[in-house]
């Protein structure tokens, strides 16, 4: 998958993996891909993860105050699309794939390489997302083995080529 936008190219030499990011308050719930997720703390463990707040799933993540991320294995690009392609406010899109509740609540993909339960314990805007912190309250492996999906694998999947500017106009040089 070719990527035309050199400021595109030059952030993701940021690597970065690819998540499903599951939200669910009193039986409502959706899911959304994440690329925009890091460990920010180590004790106490702490994620972040930038939040889109145009996503439908923003308010059901800032009334919850939890979610659970899914971590995408290298034949997962599929889910991915799916999850980061589509909106709940056209469907559920957890109808269409196995999942179950971690212990917040939050939806899981059965099929992920490994999740992480989390509670939100602040918010801070930046720019046109919102990075919400985490604490982390839980954990596991679902699959025993494969890699972690990689964000750069995607090409332009997010549309994000057409959305960064073409150059970045800084003194420390273009990008190539
Ligand atoms: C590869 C990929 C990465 C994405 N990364 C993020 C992200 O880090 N943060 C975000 O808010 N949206 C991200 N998105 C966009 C959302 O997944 C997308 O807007 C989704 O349709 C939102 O679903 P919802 O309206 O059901 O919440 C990404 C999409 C793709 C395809």
């Amino acid at each position: 998958m070719s990527v035309k936008n050199p400021v595109k190219r030059l952030l993701m030499t940021l690597t970065q993996g690819v998540y499903v990011v599951g939200v669910g308050k009193d039986g409502l719930r959706d899911a959304f891909t994440a690329s925009s997720v890091m460990q920010v703390s180590m004790q106490p463990l702490m994620l972040a993860v930038a939040v889109n707040p145009a996503n439908a799933s923003y308010p059901l993540l800032a009334a919850g105050g939890v979610f659970a991320v899914s971590v995408l294995h290298s034949d997962q690009s599929a889910l991915a699309d799916f999850f980061g392609n589509r909106s709940a406010r056209d469907e559920d899109k957890l109808n269409a794939v196995p999942w179950h509740a971690a212990p917040s609540g939050s939806p899981i993909l059965d099929e992920g390489l490994s999740y992480f339960d989390c509670r939100v314990v602040a918010s801070h805007p930046a720019g046109d997302h919102v990075v919400v912190v985490a604490e982390l309250t839980g954990g596991a492996f679902l699959q025993e083995h494969g890699r972690p999906l990689r964000y750069e694998e995607l090409g332009n999947m997010d549309g994000s080529d057409e959305l960064l500017p073409d150059h970045l106009g800084t003194s420390g040089g273009e990008p190539p």
